[in-house]
């Protein structure tokens, strides 16, 4: 089987939170035509929200017209229907990080796709082989993993299963460049390069918070005058959301031991319900 990035014109994309909605928005963009699925229509709603919020942005700063705009989101089609996906020629999937479920969305996409059809999984932690695994197609599945905020963000992780086919990667790596960002590539292994790194920094700001170090203010700007990021890492977690947060440093808790242990504090505001941003208060407090 060859995998042209040619031949890709149109995208599905399962799941329409915060990563689903900003891969179709980015996929609208670049000029294909997207196929945005959620289990309920409110949820296709809020996707469509957000994308039209992030496209005022670009329209505001002069990036965009507002005709180019409207544009984007005509090119998306909203949808509850899995078998809505069927013809598209890739399909990226930013549903819930619970490995049971995409097993089983995997196993769906595998069955009514046609072979040849790329199947993508933005996963921040989960294993991809594990996923393809549920698939009779795993040559086919491949990690292709935005940031968030995904319009914003340049960078994408392309990760390669156990058996994912050299041509798959190469069109993972492809299609990202379509869209506008930049790829780096690592192994199958717990939490890839990005959330390897990134959580044990953002799980060892809340210790150093929770054991007194420092404000959380002086926390977040000591790393961001100290270090040149742009969000120090209290103010990171509540922009992901700590709940995202929590269940990726379990992940790595589980499969790479100790050093990973999540801070106490994390499951205190997760079990208290503030997310962060998403639920107006985390270790900030927002309108
Ligand atoms: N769409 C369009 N524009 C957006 C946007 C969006 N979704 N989000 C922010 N912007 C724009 C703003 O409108 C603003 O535009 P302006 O300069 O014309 O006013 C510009 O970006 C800057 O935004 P802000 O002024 O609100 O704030 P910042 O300068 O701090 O930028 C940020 C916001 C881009 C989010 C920046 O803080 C940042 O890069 N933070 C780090 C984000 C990061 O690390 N993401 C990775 C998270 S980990 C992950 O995704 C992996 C997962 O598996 C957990």
């Amino acid at each position: 089987m060859s995998y042209g990035i040619d031949t890709v014109d149109s995208v599905g994309v399962v799941g329409a939170g915060t990563m689903g909605s900003g891969i179709a928005q980015v996929s609208a963009l670049a000029g294909y035509d997207v196929v945005m699925r959620d289990i309920e229509p409110e949820l296709v709603e809020d996707g469509f929200d957000a994308i039209e919020d992030s496209l005022g942005r670009f329209v505001d700063r002069g990036d965009l017209t507002e005709k180019e705009a409207d544009a984007v989101v005509e090119r998306i089609e909203g949808t509850t229907a899995l078998d809505d996906l069927a013809d598209c020629d890739i399909v990226v999937e930013a549903a819930v990080e619970d490995m049971a479920v995409k097993r089983e969305l995997f196993a769906d996409l595998a069955e009514l796709t046609e072979p040849g059809t790329v199947l993508a999984t933005n996963t921040s932690t989960l294993s991809v082989t594990t996923i393809a695994s549920a698939t009779d197609r795993p040559g086919e599945v491949v990690r292709l993993h935005f940031m968030n905020p995904v319009p914003v963000m340049e960078g994408v992780e392309v990760v390669v299963g156990e058996k994912t086919a050299e041509g798959v990667v190469d069109l993972a790596h492809a299609f990202a460049e379509e869209v506008g960002k930049t790829t780096w590539e690592a192994d199958d292994k717990p939490g890839f390069v990005s959330n390897r790194i990134l959580m044990p920094w953002i799980n060892e700001g809340i210790r150093a918070f929770d054991e007194g170090v420092a404000t959380k203010a002086d926390i977040d700007r000591g790393m961001k005058l100290g270090t040149n990021v742009p969000m120090g890492p209290l103010e990171l977690a509540d922009h992901i959301g700590l709940d995202v947060c929590l269940h990726a440093t379990e992940t790595l808790h589980e499969e790479l031991g100790d050093r990973y242990k999540p801070a106490y504090l994390l499951k205190r505001k997760v079990e208290a319900g503030d997310l962060g941003k998403k639920t107006g208060r985390g270790f900030y407090e927002y309108e």
